[in-house]
């Protein structure tokens, strides 16, 4: 059985072994341990399997003009011996969970059209925002608060921890 829970504080580095595992770089593991030093950690969740943690997911702020109380979903990791029994799905639940209940009135995502829509994300164009990575429709939102995501346009920000990916 998956279990889905917040981080304790002595997960970080279980953590970092699933997230360099699933990525092909240590760029998403040294974003975590980045956004968790910045204090910009909204919700970090763990998925357990069998008393051992194979993924981890991690929500932190977004601005964009217009639109206030938006949150990220970057990144989400399984471990690749884990993948394809649910572990994702049961994390990305998880964090739009947590994101719904920390009061967050959207949810953005940089990953597979294929694989988010299934979450309720669309497409982030629909709503005139784009995000500052080049991703095109990969940049997708689900929206819980439809009338504020209205009055929002533009670039998405994340937080400062992501620059990594926008500056060589
Ligand atoms: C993407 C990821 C988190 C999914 O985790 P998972 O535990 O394998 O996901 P689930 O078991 O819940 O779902 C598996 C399903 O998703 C599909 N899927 C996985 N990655 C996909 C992708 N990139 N595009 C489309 N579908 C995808 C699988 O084909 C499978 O489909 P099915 O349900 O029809 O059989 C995991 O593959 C992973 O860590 N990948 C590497 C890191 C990454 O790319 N993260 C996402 C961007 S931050």
């Amino acid at each position: 059985m998956i279990t889905i829970r917040d981080e304790r504080p002595d997960d970080a580095d279980a953590i970092r072994r699933v997230i360099l595992d699933a990525f092909p770089t240590a760029d998403e593991a040294d974003l975590v341990d980045a956004l968790r030093a910045d204090g910009q950690l909204v919700s970090s969740l763990v998925a357990v399997l069998d008393g051992a943690i194979v993924g981890h997911a991690a929500l932190s702020p977004v601005t964009v003009t217009g639109a206030e109380r938006g949150v990220g979903l970057a990144p989400v990791a399984v471990a690749t011996a884990c993948q394809g029994r649910g572990v994702g799905a049961a994390l990305v639940s998880g964090a739009l969970d947590a994101a719904r209940t920390r009061g967050a009135a959207f949810v953005v995502v940089l990953g597979a059209p294929a694989y988010y829509d299934r979450f309720g994300f669309g497409p982030a164009s629909t709503w005139d925002l784009h995000d500052e990575f080049g991703g095109g429709d990969a940049f997708q939102v689900c929206a819980f608060e439809p009338d504020v995501l209205r009055r929002g346009s533009g670039a998405v920000r994340y937080a400062p921890a992501f620059d990594r990916f926008t500056t060589g």
